[in-house]
């Protein structure tokens, strides 16, 4: 597969910056569950009898003791009933089986998200095994591109910016990026090395310090409409000095800016050297991706790319789900498979959805039950099969890359009960690698950073004509 990078020397440049600390790979995962099977035994008679302890056992003397009790039962009873009441005995042990086979996860007696009862029902394999039978829809590009890193690369960044993380000025993120997507935007701001940087949706401007922490000197533009300084006066937030805000009474929504004479003002020639990133939360194909086509950028990334019957905008992720894709497409049919897996799934993942929620009325299960979500969920259109299918075919055509960050770590390590492991690519490290885990300093963090992934994904827009 071809591999891309954004400038003419990025690759050379943006390898050139990492440690190399770390040889090791994420891609050797420890998928064996050590299950330790209970030493203890039933004594056989000859145990008992080697111990000489055989005549104090109770249990031997109690045995007789039934016996005597049962058979005066039957016998008072009468010898006629005796085949009627075994096999009645015999239709309750089978009605029992029968029971516990259908609903056996039911008799699992576990804390609902709690990590080590997910990995003792599913095992590490089983975290993400479920939907593999189903697999997890991905956007086609036109010509198979890939990104140029690597899950090494993903790894060794991990390393380095863990201690930048932890100096962030806004620690408590609510709302906005945790761990997972902060790694994600500041690792490829810094591999893409963009002469210019553009934001949309800054909230208290977290992510806006994440991209001048990948690029020190870069100019960044910030869409927002609430300028970050407004937060200042509550609590912590970042105000950038190098960066141009259209924000309160000077907002101005991506769709409108006047971009040329933006772009000419800040001395850009080459629309192959500007990233924009996307946390506004509107329809990522009406609104964003045709917008971004029209005034001629390339490289986008979405902070939120929710899973289909998840979230409050049209998502790239959603919008790849169809039929036709390996992964893709979904059955509402209430007895199904993917019915049982789902609502497996959704005992432990408190974002997971079953099928009830995942379906409207009419089976409507593209998008979010048929609906393409808009502006934080204030506004949703219904849209046919169809309609959603020729929405992929348009994304498909004007796509040279398609990637998804994966989380930094797995569940059993995180101890993130959000997220459906299963419904995205392998974990940089991966579950059961806990000392390669706190090697990185990753168990410093607080556990809740790690609780907001969605998928943030990597676009590469066709140049135009191409
Ligand atoms: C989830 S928050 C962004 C979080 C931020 N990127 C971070 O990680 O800290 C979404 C932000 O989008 C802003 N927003 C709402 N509508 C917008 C629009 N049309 N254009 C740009 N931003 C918008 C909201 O005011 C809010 O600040």
């Amino acid at each position: 597969m071809e591999r891309v990078g954004m400038m003419n020397n990025s690759s050379s440049n943006g390898q050139s910056l990492w440690h190399s600390s770390s040889s090791q790979s994420p891609k050797t995962p420890t998928t064996m569950l050590d299950r330790a099977l209970s030493s203890r035994r039933p004594h056989s008679d000859a145990d008992l009898s080697d111990s000489g302890e055989s005549g104090t056992d109770e249990s031997k003397t109690k045995r007789p003791h039934v016996y005597l009790l049962a058979s005066n039962f039957v016998s008072r009873i009468g010898h006629q009933w005796l085949p009627c009441v075994i096999v009645a005995l015999l239709f309750l042990v089978l009605l029992f089986l029968t029971s516990l086979a259908f609903h056996s996860s039911s008799f699992v007696c576990v804390s609902r998200f709690d990590p080590a009862a997910r990995i003792g029902f599913f095992g590490f394999d089983g975290l993400e095994s479920d939907f593999g039978a189903l697999g997890v829809p991905w956007c086609r590009s036109k010509h198979g591109k890939e990104v140029e890193w690597t899950s090494k690369d993903l790894l060794k960044a991990l390393e380095e910016f863990v201690p930048i993380y932890e100096t962030r000025p806004v620690k408590n993120n609510m709302h906005g990026m945790g761990f997972d997507h902060s790694f994600g935007l500041w690792f490829m701001a810094r591999w893409l090395k963009p002469e210019l940087m553009i934001e949309s949706g800054a909230f208290k401007g977290h992510s806006t310090w994440v991209m001048r922490q990948a690029m020190p000197d870069t100019p960044i533009i910030s869409l927002t409409p609430r300028h970050p300084e407004k937060y200042l006066k509550k609590g912590p937030a970042y105000v950038d000095g190098n960066c141009t805000y259209f924000a309160g009474k000077d907002f101005v929504d991506f769709g409108s800016v006047d971009w040329k004479n933006v772009l000419k003002k800040h001395g850009v020639k080459d629309l192959n050297r500007v990233l924009v990133f996307f946390d506004d939360h509107q329809n990522e194909l009406k609104s964003r991706i045709k917008q971004a086509l029209k005034a001629g950028f390339q490289h986008l990334i979405f902070e939120d790319n929710y899973d289909t019957g998840t979230g409050d905008h049209y998502s790239l992720r959603q919008i790849c789900d169809q039929s036709y894709i390996k992964g893709g497409g979904h059955s509402c049919f209430k007895d199904g498979d993917e019915a049982r897996i789902r609502s497996n799934r959704k005992k432990f993942w408190e974002k997971a959805v079953d099928t009830e929620e995942l379906c409207g009325p009419g089976e409507t299960w593209w998008g979010v039950r048929g609906e393409m979500r808009d502006d934080f969920n204030h506004s949703n259109t219904q849209i046919s099969y169809n309609q959603h299918f020729q929405n992929s075919r348009y994304v498909e055509s004007i796509l040279d890359v398609y990637w998804e960050l994966p989380p930094v770590a797995g569940p059993s390590l995180t101890h993130q009960s959000r997220y459906d492991p299963a419904r995205s690519t392998p974990p940089v490290v991966a579950d059961g690698r806990r000392r390669l885990f706190q090697r990185i300093g990753l168990g410093r963090l607080d556990k809740s950073v790690f609780n907001g992934y969605t998928q943030m994904v990597y676009l590469q827009i066709s140049k135009p004509g191409s």
